[in-house]
């Protein structure tokens, strides 16, 4: 049985690391004496870029997970989302900061935003891998963004087709099923 062909790079390994390591020194310098940031991982796309980048963090930070997921056409309202699973930290008082892999919409980053605000944390900023423009429906603050990407699927590096590719190391463009 042979293998699939891999998606052709979009983004290399190489000048994902780059931009993960330049994001880690500006979020590190804007939470300088910060006592503990807390990073808000949303699974499941998350989960790579917050483990490269925790790691190159120069501040205390404490890490956790909440997972959301998008309603399937027709169940709710366009851009309604759902909590599939919540934190385990409290964060109230705390300084946090939402790892996402990509901004589509927006609507999953805008009710995680509103839902995280509400619990009056200290502090509230998001960092996202990737973001396309053209896509935006809502406004939502971004405050670390590390790609702007075409209007194309993407897959790797957390991102995922039908749950597959996501493991790959670089992003890469996959064609839609
Ligand atoms: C993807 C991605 C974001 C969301 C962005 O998650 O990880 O959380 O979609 O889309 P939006 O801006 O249009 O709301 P997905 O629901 O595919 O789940 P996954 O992370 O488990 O792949």
């Amino acid at each position: 049985m042979t293998a699939p062909a891999r998606p052709p790079v979009l983004i290399s390994e190489e000048a994902i690391a780059r931009r993960v390591d330049e994001l880690a020194r500006q979020i590190s310098a804007d939470h300088a004496g910060v006592p503990e940031l807390v990073l808000v991982g949303v699974l499941r796309g998350a989960f790579i870029f917050l483990a490269d980048l925790s790691r190159r963090l120069t501040v205390p930070c404490r890490v956790d997970f909440i997972a959301l997921s998008s309603y399937e056409r027709g169940a709710a309202p366009t851009g309604a989302v759902r909590l599939v699973m919540d934190l385990r930290v409290d964060v109230a008082g705390k300084h946090v900061l939402v790892v996402e892999d990509i901004v589509d919409s927006g609507h999953t980053l805008a009710y995680l935003v509103e839902t995280l605000r509400a619990r009056h944390p200290a502090s509230l900023r998001t960092c996202v891998l990737s973001r396309k423009p053209d896509r935006l429906e809502v406004d939502v603050t971004l405050d670390y963004v590390g790609f702007d990407l075409p209007d194309r699927w993407v897959v790797g590096y957390g991102l995922d087709l039908g749950d597959r590719w996501r493991t790959l190391p670089y992003i890469g463009m996959a064609d839609p099923p």
